[in-house]
C-alpha cells in the first residue's frame, strides 16, 4: 500500500479497484481535519485522473471504525462566521469531488459514522457496513450548536427521504445498522470478512445512480405535495420548539436550509448549509456546547492510576426504581446481574421493568424477540444472598436509612468475595460511616447513579476516608464501561449535584412563600433553560424525598436556611408528587397541570398570572440562578471536587442545568464574576444565604 500522504493509504488492486484507507495518525479516532480533508482531496484526484480504475473502496485502516466526524479541536478555534462558511466549501468539495466521480465508489464501514463521516459516506455511490455493534451513524451537529456542513442537510434528505432526514439531523440521534438499512441509509450489512468481497459485488453494479431510497410510494408522494410537505416542516418546528424551548438556534437552521433547498436542483443550494454553519460556528452557544463535549469526553478519558478490576459479575440490592434501573444498564452491557430484595413483589417488578425497558429498546431497534431474551438470560433475581458469592461487585439500591444500609451490607459482605467492591447508591448518606460496617472498608465506595438511570448520564463516584484508589480506578472504570460520565466527589452531605440543586429548591419554596407567583417561578427556570420548573422537579424527585434532602442539608450547614414546613405538609397530606399522582400537581396519564386551588387555599401560594415587570422577573432568576453559582463556589472552596470542569459537567449532565450556557462555572464566567458577586450582595436583602463565597470573591 503506497501512502499519498500522511493519513490516507492508497493502493489499486488486481481488480483495478483503487482501496483508500483512512488512518488518521496522532488520534484514536479518524477525524476529518483541514489537512486529511487535503489529502483525501489529493486522492480523489488521482482517481479522477486515471483510466484504469473501476472502483473505489474508502475504508479504515483503523479498527472497528470509519470516520468519526470532523475535528472538533479545528471547529472550536473558528471564531469568524467567514472562515466557518469557508471551512464548510472545502469540506463540500471534497464531498461533491467524490460524487462526480465516473466510477462506484463504496464507503465501508466497521464502526461509528458519524457527522462529517456519515456526510463522506452520503458522497458515495454506495455504503455498505460490517455486522458488529460498533457500527452507528448519525448526524449529532446539533448537538454541538451546529449544523451539518459537508452536503449533509442535502444528500441525507435525497438518500432516506425528508422525514427520516429531518428526525436525524434535527435531533442527532444515533441510528443502529438495522434502522439505517430499513430507510435505505446503507445498501447492506455484511460479516466483516465479507466486506471487501461485498464492497465489489456492488462496484460490479456500476450504477453512477445512487441506491434509490426505499420510500413507498405515499410516503414519496406526501414529500413532494407541496401541501403535506409545507405540514411536515411545520410539525418539526413544533417539535424542535418544544424540545428546545427556542434556546438552540441550531435545530431551527438545519430545518430551514432543508426546507429552502429540498428537491432543488439550485447548484449554489450548498452556499445556504455553508452560510448557516458559519453563523452558528462562531456563536457563544455552540463555544459552550462544544467546551462542555469536550470536557466530559477529557473525563471519560482519564487515565487510572492503578489499572481497573475486571467487573462482569454484579449483585443488586433492592429491585425498586434505582434498583431495578441499574440492573437493567448492567445488563445492556452484558454484566451478569443477581438482584435481590426482601419480597417477591419488588422481585417481580423488578423484573417487569427491566423486561419492558428492554422491550422498548428492542422495538426501537426492530429487533426480533429473541434479542429481549438474550438479554434476559444475563438477569436473575432471589430473596436470599444465593449466587452472590461469584460477585466482584455489589450496588446497594434500598431504602435511604443508615442503620439499614449498614446493618444489610454487613451481611452482605459475608457472602461476597474479600475484595468484592461495594458500592451504595446512596443520595446523599456518608460513605465513610456506612463503610464503618464492613470488613475491608477500602473496598466501599457511592456510586450515585440519577433518575432515570438509562438517560441520566452522570455518575458521582464518592470517595469515603477509607476509599482505595484501587476501589476508585474500578468504579470509575464500571461507570464508563456502563457509557455514564463519573466524576470524583467528596464525601460531605449531598455530595456535589444534590447540594447545588436543594440549595435552588430551597430558594424556590422561599420565594413562593413570600408571595412570588409559582407560575412566574416555573416559568422563569424554564426561560433561563432548565428543562422544569422547581416545583415540577420536585414532583418528579418525590416530596418527601426532597423534603428529607433539603432537611438534611440544613441540618448539616450552618448557612442553609431553616427548610421550610411546607414540604413536610404536603408529605402529611399523602401528596408524595409524581409517584402517587399528586404533588403541587395533579399528574394524569395525559400529563400534569398545577393544583391551583391547593397551592392557593392550602399552601396561601399566589398563581397569579404570569408578570411583566421586569425587576420582578430579575429576582426570581438572579434568586434561583445565582444561588446555585454561589453554591457551586462553595463546593470548590470546600473541595468537594477538583476543579471547575467536574462542576459544569455534574450540573449539567446530573440535572439538566443548560448545556448551552456550559454549567453554572462557565454562566458565571459569561455574565462576569464581578456582576454576579455583586449582585449576590444586592440579594443579601432577602437572606444571609446570598453572601458570595470567599472563592467567588477570589475569583475577580
Ligand atoms: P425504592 O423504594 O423504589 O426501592 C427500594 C427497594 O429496596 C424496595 O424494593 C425494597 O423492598 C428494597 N429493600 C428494602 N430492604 C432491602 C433489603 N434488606 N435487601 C434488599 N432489598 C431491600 O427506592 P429507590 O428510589 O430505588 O432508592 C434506592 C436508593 O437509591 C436510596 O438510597 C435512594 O436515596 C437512592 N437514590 C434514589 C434516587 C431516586 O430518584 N429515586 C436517585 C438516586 C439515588
Amino acid at each position: 500500500m503506497s501512502n499519498v500522504a500522511k493519513h490516507i493509504g492508497f493502493d489499486i488492486d488486481r481488480d483495478n479497484i483503487a482501496i483508500v484507507s483512512i488512518d488518521i495518525q496522532d488520534k484514536g479516532a479518524n477525524v476529518l481535519s483541514a489537512e486529511s480533508i487535503e489529502e483525501l482531496s489529493l486522492a480523489v484526484r488521482k482517481i479522477s485522473s486515471s483510466r484504469e480504475i473501476a472502483g473505489v473502496v474508502f475504508v479504515s485502516a483503523k479498527p472497528k471504525q470509519f470516520i468519526a466526524g470532523a475535528s472538533i479541536d479545528e471547529i472550536l478555534e473558528i471564531k469568524d462566521p467567514i472562515v466557518g462558511e469557508e471551512k464548510a466549501r472545502i469540506g463540500q468539495d471534497l464531498m461533491e469531488s467524490i460524487e462526480k466521480l465516473s466510477v462506484p465508489t463504496v464507503a465501508v464501514i466497521e464502526g461509528p459514522c458519524l457527522g462529517g463521516g456519515l456526510e463522506f459516506a452520503l458522497a458515495c455511490t454506495y455504503r455498505i457496513a460490517s455486522n458488529q455493534p460498533d457500527v452507528v451513524f448519525a448526524l449529532p451537529e446539533v448537538k454541538l450548536g451546529i449544523i451539518p456542513g459537508f452536503g449533509g442537510t442535502q444528500r441525507l434528505p435525497e438518500v432516506v427521504g425528508l422525514i427520516n432526514a429531518i428526525d436525524m439531523i434535527t435531533s442527532g440521534r444515533n441510528i443502529s445498522p438495522r434502522q439505517a438499512t430499513s430507510m435505505g441509509l446503507i445498501d447492506d450489512v455484511v460479516p466483516k470478512e465479507l466486506l471487501l468481497k461485498v464492497a465489489k459485488e456492488w462496484i460490479a453494479k456500476g450504477t453512477r445512480k445512487r441506491h434509490p431510497r426505499k420510500l413507498s410510494g405515499l410516503k414519496s408522494a406526501i414529500e413532494k405535495f407541496p401541501l403535506t410537505k409545507a405540514l411536515i416542516f411545520k410539525s418539526a418546528h413544533k417539535k424542535i420548539m418544544q424540545a428546545t424551548s427556542g434556546q438552540y438556534p441550531a435545530p431551527v437552521r438545519a430545518l430551514e436550509v432543508i426546507e429552502k433547498t429540498f428537491n432543488s436542483k439550485d447548484p449554489y443550494r450548498y452556499n445556504l448549509e455553508a452560510q448557516k454553519i458559519g453563523s452558528l460556528i462562531a456563536s457563544p452557544i455552540s463555544k459552550s456546547l462544544i467546551q462542555l463535549f469536550m470536557a466530559t469526553e477529557r473525563v471519560r478519558k482519564t487515565k487510572h492510576s492503578l489499572p481497573p478490576r475486571p467487573v462482569n459479575k454484579v449483585a443488586v440490592l433492592g429491585g425498586g426504581v434505582m434498583g431495578s434501573g441499574i440492573a437493567h444498564l448492567l445488563v445492556s452491557k452484558d454484566k451478569w446481574v443477581r438482584l435481590r430484595d426482601v419480597a417477591n413483589e419488588p422481585l417481580l417488578h423488578s423484573i417487569t421493568n427491566v423486561f419492558n425497558l428492554f422491550e422498548k429498546e428492542r422495538k426501537k431497534k426492530r429487533e426480533s424477540k429473541r434479542w429481549t431474551e438474550s438479554r434476559m438470560n444475563h438477569f436473575s433475581v432471589t430473596k436470599d444472598f444465593s449466587g452472590f458469592n461469584g460477585s466482584q461487585m455489589v450496588i446497594e439500591a434500598i431504602v435511604e436509612k443508615l442503620d439499614v444500609k449498614k446493618q444489610v451490607l454487613h451481611e452482605c459482605s459475608q457472602h461476597l468475595p474479600n475484595d468484592a467492591v461495594i458500592a451504595t447508591n446512596t443520595s446523599a448518606l456518608s460513605i465513610t460511616e456506612i463503610a464503618s460496617a464492613i470488613p475491608n472498608p477500602d473496598r466501599v465506595i457511592g456510586l450515585h447513579f440519577f433518575n432515570p438511570v438509562n438517560r441520566m448520564p452522570l455518575v458521582e463516584i464518592i470517595q469515603g476516608e477509607m476509599t482505595s484508589v484501587q476501589t476508585i480506578a474500578t468504579a470509575m472504570h464500571l461507570a464508563i464501561t456502563l457509557g455514564k460520565t463519573p466524576i470524583v466527589v467528596a464525601d460531605r452531605p449531598g455530595f456535589l449535584v444534590n447540594r447545588i440543586l436543594g440549595a435552588y429548591l430551597s430558594e424556590a419554596i422561599r420565594m413562593a412563600e413570600e408571595g412570588y407567583s409559582i407560575l412566574d417561578i416555573e416559568h422563569q427556570a424554564k426561560e433561563f433553560g432548565l428543562p422544569m420548573g422547581p416545583f415540577e422537579l420536585m414532583d418528579e424527585v418525590g416530596i418527601d424525598v426532597a423534603q428529607h434532602v433539603g432537611k438534611y442539608l440544613a441540618d448539616s450547614f450552618s448557612y442553609f436556611p431553616r427548610p421550610s414546613l411546607l414540604l413536610q405538609s404536603l408529605v402529611n397530606a399523602g401528596r408524595l408528587g409524581k409517584k402517587n399522582g399528586k404533588g403541587f400537581y395533579i399528574h394524569t396519564k395525559k400529563g400534569k397541570t398545577l393544583d391551583a386551588k391547593f397551592a392557593v387555599k392550602q399552601l396561601g401560594f399566589s398563581v397569579a398570572q404570569k408578570t411583566s415587570d421586569p425587576e420582578v422577573i430579575r429576582t426570581i432568576t438572579d434568586r434561583m440562578i445565582l444561588i446555585m453559582v454561589n453554591e457551586s463556589y462553595r463546593c470548590l472552596e470546600e473541595g468537594i471536587v477538583q476543579s471547575e470542569q467536574d462542576v459544569n459537567i455534574g450540573m449539567v449532565l446530573g440535572t439538566g442545568f443548560p448545556p448551552f450556557r456550559g454549567g453554572p462555572i462557565a454562566f458565571a464566567k459569561s455574565r462576569g464574576i464581578p456582576n454576579i458577586v455583586a449582585r449576590l450582595q444586592e440579594l443579601t436583602k432577602f437572606g444571609a444565604h446570598f453572601a458570595p463565597t470567599e472563592k467567588l470573591k477570589s475569583s475577580i
